[in-house]
């Protein structure tokens, strides 16, 4: 078992420096003012909100990004994260089943899947339909079917005659929107999602059904001001993200957000330094950071000096080695020192977060406040 989960409260008070390390640090400050930043763009569009709870995995960090209860939905990759958001809805079961009906929206993308609940639904004598979106893939290729495609016609169709399966509306996740470098090309992203969803909604044929229309990731969440586009009367916009309110190196990369909004980092221990190869080691390894990369070469970044980056790893062992230019390049041993605690910034936090078992929430002069346990497994 990770000795973080029999001692994390006793570093409440402590600064990040007497942290056990590796450990992940969340900023809270930061975070939510990045998720500030987002509920003031939803609501200045008036359209919906639905936050991906995949990244920091935890009651805290999901209880911010619904606003203390004033949104009401979310969006989960497993069934860990469904179960480990059950007490937001206990607590106010009264609100969520009277007011608004609590609901299992699935995610579906080919005709098996009905064929699948329809057989559930024989064997368990359940006669509800399954509200479900159906998946449109606008360029990432990983889930979803292409527009363009004659398989989503069958789709809607098959869920359409099927008394398993009621649509509740067209989902699509533009991971590929990763690779912006500029807010124009975010925007054209953003604006490829709403086309996606619309299309397919328009195949549907029946202009009474309401649907939800559900677009995002946290580069087009971050333009997300800029819709223009027109929805057909019978649709509602709702958009989903899930990094926001921690961001990363991969963010930074897409020009959208600076480094100063990242609310994760890691922090790790020098424990030896070499000029002769400028290099020092440190005791955070693939485990500790993952393999994530971006336009910021390395697979971290040294946050008091972004320009020391790690550029090798092994399974507990980084190397801090000078990503930067060569002319202005600093010695390891001016910077490093054996014993020294070091702040990193990490590629991706969605996958570095679920390395741990506890994280320290701490305040703006980087004292911990605050420690939360985050959902492990699927
Ligand atoms: C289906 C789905 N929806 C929403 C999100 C949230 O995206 P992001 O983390 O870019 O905000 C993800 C992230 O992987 C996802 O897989």
């Amino acid at each position: 078992m990770d000795i973080s989960l029999q001692t994390h409260q006793s570093y409440i008070g402590q600064p990040v420096s007497a942290l056990p390390t590796p450990a992940l640090v969340v900023s809270k400050p930061v975070l939510e003012k990045n998720v500030k930043r987002l509920h003031g763009d939803v609501e200045a569009l008036g359209i919906d909100f639905r936050p991906h709870v995949k990244t920091l995995k935890s009651i805290e960090a999901t209880r911010i990004m619904l606003a203390h209860g004033r949104y009401k939905k979310i969006v989960a990759s497993t069934l860990s994260e469904i179960r480990g958001c059950l007490p937001l809805v206990k607590e106010d079961l009264d609100a969520f089943t009277s007011q608004h009906g609590l609901k299992i929206v699935l995610m579906i993308d080919h005709a098996d899947h009905i064929r699948i609940l329809e057989e559930f639904n024989a064997r368990t004598k359940r006669s509800n339909p399954w509200p479900a979106f159906i998946k449109v893939d606008v360029g990432t290729n990983r889930a979803g079917i292409l527009n363009s495609s004659s398989r989503l016609d069958e789709v809607i169709q098959a869920a359409n005659s099927s008394a398993a399966v009621s649509v509740y509306g067209f989902y699509c996740h533009a991971g590929h929107s990763y690779a912006a470098k500029t807010a124009e090309q975010a925007v054209k992203v953003l604006n490829d999602e709403i086309n996606g969803v619309v299309i397919a909604a328009r195949r549907l044929l029946d202009p009474k059904t309401e649907l939800v229309l559900s677009i995002g990731a946290t580069p087009t969440a971050h333009v997300v001001s800029n819709i223009k586009a027109k929805l057909p009367e019978n649709t509602r916009l709702e958009l989903h993200a899930g990094n926001f309110p921690a961001n990363d190196l991969q963010q930074v990369a897409t020009g959208l957000v600076s480094l100063s909004d990242q609310a994760v980092r890691v922090v790790a221990e020098v424990c030896s330094v070499y000029p002769e190869r400028n290099e020092a080691l440190i005791n955070a390894g693939v485990l500790a950071l993952t393999k994530e990369v971006s336009s910021f070469t390395g697979l971290a970044r040294l946050t008091e000096e972004v320009n020391w980056g790690i550029v090798r790893v092994s399974q507990e062992h980084g190397i801090f080695g000078w990503v930067g230019d060569e002319a202005q390049s600093e010695m390891a041993e001016d910077r490093f020192r054996v014993g020294q605690k070091v702040l990193l910034y990490t590629q991706h936090s969605c996958i570095t977060s679920a390395m741990y078992y506890a994280f320290y929430v701490v305040d703006e002069q980087d004292i911990v406040r605050e420690t939360w346990i985050p959902w492990k497994g699927w």
